[in-house]
């Protein structure tokens, strides 16, 4: 997970009720994936009240930002984008073209919620993750005066049984959130501080959601949860599946060809789950495994209750059992007490392991967090180094990995029209994006195709001649 995901998320609105002439709705997503899943359920949520999606800020009706907390910058952001929108607000007002409800969401307005509207008057409202069902019911207040402050209790089970069933998805493929909140405590995150505790949706739910989309087209489903494969959701007979259990269930969806998940922890990785690589056909051979570092000293100061031997072992008996598994993970150079020797472990894990794509971040101190007050910080110029060192290692595996596909034929799931002709671009089953000429009328689905080369972010390939 990244906080690089900053494109607007648009969404495609349904006729508002009564042919009134609809609302205009800009979410701004900032953060992962669980974001990206939040903001389109919040269009889920505001589409009856006649919301339809715009591309630009510029002149909408409610502008929501849905933020991300994980590093300083992330967070710093959304403070300069709400100076931003302060002004749009006063010159929609001032040209008499009514008004403009700010609110914030996500991980920010949780961690920070009285900050926010104390340090920007333009916020209308700050509603946290697990409140976004009462999204309706807040705007309706915030009409009469401003000031609410939603979610500050966790309770994920409320929000998904309060969503509408039906998503506005368009396209092939598609996010879903089954899991939500971390018990794991690393001692650099705050994850377990904005979105609760571990919680699982229950397997009927996924199932029917998962249906729907399968029915509007959806061909590949990625599971989300920010520890998804702690997944443990109560079974049809009270029981609770694993997550390999519930991507056997997916998998028996009609239409359903593809299963992705993340992201995972190593402690969670189960047997079944890596049996389930070797065994199950939709379930693509890419798996996001983050280790955060290779010093087994560092390791203990995150708090991340598993040594390097173990990720060792574990990557061994995850590629014995599906071999062609492309790895990728996150890394955090520049944790407090970190030395030339812990980061040289880390490099050396990385050469070990052979990532095919991979995160770094410099070590970001988090209000709150344990990691925040050790003593020893590391700093910047000296992390700044490490992580341009870690790099150009990780991107150096990206590219050899991408290159190494040259010659090969693959399944890509065509997703999208590339910029050039007819060219289409869909995915490969390790992720990477695959641009082929000729293809926009395969958009939608799966077929075979040769690889003619790798480059650092995609691959190219070609249609197969059959004579
Ligand atoms: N649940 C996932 C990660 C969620 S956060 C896991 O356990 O792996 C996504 C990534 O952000 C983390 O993997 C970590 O690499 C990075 N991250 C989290 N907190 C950070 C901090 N304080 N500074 C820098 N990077 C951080
Ligand atoms: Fe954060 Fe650790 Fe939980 Fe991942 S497992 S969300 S890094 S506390
Ligand atoms: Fe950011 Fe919250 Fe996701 S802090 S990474 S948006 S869980």
């Amino acid at each position: 997970m990244t906080d690089t995901l900053e494109t607007p998320v648009l969404e495609d609105g349904g006729a508002p009720e009564g042919g009134a002439a609809p609302k205009r709705l800009f979410i701004k997503t900032y953060g992962c994936q669980m974001n990206v899943y939040d903001s389109e359920r919040m269009a889920d949520v505001l589409r009856p009240l006649g919301y339809a999606p715009t591309d630009t800020p510029e002149g909408a009706d409610f502008v929501i930002l849905n933020t991300c907390h994980i590093r300083e910058k992330a967070a710093e952001k959304v403070y300069s984008e709400l100076g931003k929108l302060r002004q749009m607000k006063d010159e929609k007002a001032a040209a008499g073209q009514g008004g403009m409800t700010i609110a914030v969401a996500g991980c920010v307005a949780q961690a920070e919620g009285e900050e926010i509207m104390k340090r920007q008057p333009a916020v209308d409202l700050v509603v946290g993750p697990q409140a976004y069902h009462q999204l309706p019911e807040l705007l309706t207040r915030t009409a009469r005066a401003r000031g609410e402050r939603i979610g500050a209790d966790f309770a994920p089970n409320e929000k998904f049984d309060a969503l509408p069933a039906t998503r506005g998805t368009e396209g092939v493929t598609a996010f879903l959130t089954v899991q939500e909140g971390c018990d794991k405590f690393c001692t650099f995150c705050v994850v377990p501080y904005t979105r609760g505790a571990e919680w699982s949706r229950p397997v009927a739910a996924v199932l029917d959601e998962a249906r729907a989309l399968a029915d509007r087209g959806v061909r590949e489903i990625t599971l989300l949860g920010q520890n998804v494969n702690a997944y443990d959701g109560e079974g049809p007979d009270g029981k609770p599946f694993t997550l390999a259990k519930l991507a056997y269930a997916l998998a028996d969806i009609p239409g359903i060809e593809r299963i992705r998940y993340t992201t995972s922890h190593p402690n969670d990785m189960s047997d079944d789950l890596i049996a389930a690589h070797g065994d199950l056909d939709a379930l693509m051979p890419y798996l996001h495994l983050p280790v955060q570092s290779g010093s087994d000293r560092i390791l203990r100061l995150m708090n991340r209750k598993h040594g390097r031997q173990k990720y060792f072992d574990l990557i061994d008996r995850i590629r014995e059992a599906r071999p062609d598994m492309a790895l990728s993970g996150d890394f955090i150079v520049g944790f407090p007490g970190e030395t030339d020797r812990d980061f040289e472990d880390t490099m050396d894990l990385v050469r070990r392991v052979n990532y095919a794509s991979a995160f770094s971040f410099m070590y970001s101190p988090r209000p709150g967090t344990p990691a925040a007050t050790m003593a020893v910080q590391v700093p910047d110029d000296v992390a700044k180094t490490r992580l341009h060192a870690l790099q150009a290692l990780l991107t150096e595996q990206q590219v050899a990995f991408n290159q190494s596909l040259a010659g090969r034929v693959l399944p890509v799931l065509f997703e999208k029209k590339g910029r050039h002709g007819a060219q289409a671009i869909g995915r490969s089953p390790y992720l990477q994006s695959v641009h082929v000429g000729d293809a926009d009328h395969l958009i939608g689905r799966s077929v075979p195709i040769e690889i003619i080369s790798g480059q650092q972010n995609s691959l190219t390939g070609r249609l197969i001649q059959t004579n």
